[in-house]
This record gives C-alpha cells, structure tokens and sequence, in this order.
C-alpha cells in the first residue's frame, strides 16, 4: 500500500539515535516528533473532511483528531493546525461539520489533505452532499456527518483545539464500513474472526450505550 503524507510530519529519528532497549521490550526513545509519530501511526483512526464556510468561502480538510467529548452538553473537538487554511475560517464563521469518511472515499481523504486542493465551489462539489444546518458543506456517501456552532478555542501548541456544541447530526448510509487511516495507508478492514465479543469489551461498550440512554432521558425532562 502507498504512504500517505498528512502534511504534518517531521524527519524521522535515526535508527539507533537515543534509543534504548530495556528487558520489557520497550524501545525508548527521546520525546521527540518522530518518536510520537511512530507510536501514533500504529493506532488506527477513522478519517473525516471538516468544512467550514459557505458558497465562495467554503474551506474543507481532512482531519483524524478528532474527538466525541461530551453527551451531556453534546460537544465535539477537532485540532487544527494553526497555519491550515481551514483554522481561520471556523474562527470567523463560527462553526464546522464534520463528514465522517466511508471506505471507498479514500480519493476524498486523499483530495482534502492536498495542499493543492480547491476552495469555494470548487470544493462544494466535490463534497456533493449538500449544506447542513449551519450552511457547511457535507460529503455525500459519509457514514454520517456532525455539524457544530463553535463554543470555545483551546491553544495545542501548534493546533489549537476547536470545541463545538453539536447543533445537527446526519447519518448517511451506515451499512458501508469506515475509512480507516493505520500506518500512513488507508487497510481494509476486515471482520475480526476471533473470540466472540465478550469481557471488558462489552462491559465498556454497555457503559457507553447506558450513558447515550441516561443523556437522552435527561434531555428529554428538560
Ligand atoms: C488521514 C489524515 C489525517 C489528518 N488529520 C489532521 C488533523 O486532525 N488536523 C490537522 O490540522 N491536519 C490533519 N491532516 C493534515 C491536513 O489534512 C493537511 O495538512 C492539509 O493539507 C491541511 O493543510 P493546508 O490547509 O495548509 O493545506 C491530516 C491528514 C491526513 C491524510
């Protein structure tokens, strides 16, 4: 499979460059760019275009960062690179939605983290799923898309962290499988054929769907 740049890497450390090794099978190595970045490529993602804008100044990039927050205020996060074209739109229109990516959109994830991609109409069109509530595009054939009037502005070094109150979400066909990002490829996935699901898996899974069911009850008395 062909490396994919994300347009925000460093150099690489050396190998054997402050490096050790210990008897647990760690290779420790100096708290460097590389060195985050060979951990975090071996932890798969999903992958989504985040858009901001409307007609003219619309602006879209693909983003991993991202991040489900709160169910109860519904907040959602992504991180920005300060210097990306999108970071200034969403602080001047206020909000953002995010089109989380189905696993033949490989072309749309590759398209939106090009430097050289389009903006404005160009880009509405290539999205092709119409505006949201908030007037930012959506990219058809997504698994589903969220779409957040921005809350607060958190500084990341060189991101900075938007938080949106989610004010619309859209599910689109949820039968396609996810795009995933996993060692700078994008693997298909394929159906896990070992032990059944059991044990800390459903414990975690039946805590997440008790809390959605208690947020929702909440909601509802209000
Ligand atoms: C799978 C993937 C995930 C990415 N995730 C992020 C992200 O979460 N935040 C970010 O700022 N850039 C991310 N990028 C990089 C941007 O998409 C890329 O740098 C893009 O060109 C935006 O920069 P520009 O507006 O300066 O062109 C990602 C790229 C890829 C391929």
């Amino acid at each position: 499979m062909q490396q994919v740049s994300t347009g925000e890497e460093e150099m690489p450390a050396e190998d054997g460059e402050n490096v050790e090794s210990s008897a647990h099978g760690w290779e420790t190595r100096e708290a460097e760019p590389g060195a985050l970045r060979s951990a975090m490529t071996l932890f798969p993602t999903g992958v989504t275009v985040v858009t901001s804008g409307t007609g003219e100044r619309v602006e879209g990039m693909t983003a991993n960062a991202v991040i489900s927050v709160s169910l109860d205020p519904l907040l959602f996060l992504v991180s920005v690179h300060q210097e990306a074209r999108i970071h200034p739109r969403i602080r001047e229109e206020g909000y953002f939605a995010v089109s989380l990516l189905s696993a033949d959109q490989e072309g749309l994830s590759r398209l939106f983290a090009s430097p050289e991609r389009s903006s404005g109409l160009p880009a509405v069109k290539s999205l092709g799923g119409g505006e949201g509530r908030t007037g930012a595009p959506l990219a058809a054939g997504a698994l589903a898309a969220i779409e957040c009037e921005l809350e607060s502005v958190y500084p990341g070094g060189d991101h900075d962290l938007f938080l949106g109150r989610v004010v619309a979400v859209h599910l689109g066909d949820t039968r396609r499988g996810p795009l995933v990002f996993h060692e700078g490829t994008y693997p298909n996935l394929t159906p896990y054929s070992g032990p059944g699901a059991s044990g800390a898996f459903m414990d975690s899974a039946r805590g997440f769907d008790a809390r959605v069911s208690q947020a929702a009850a909440r909601r509802k008395r209000r």
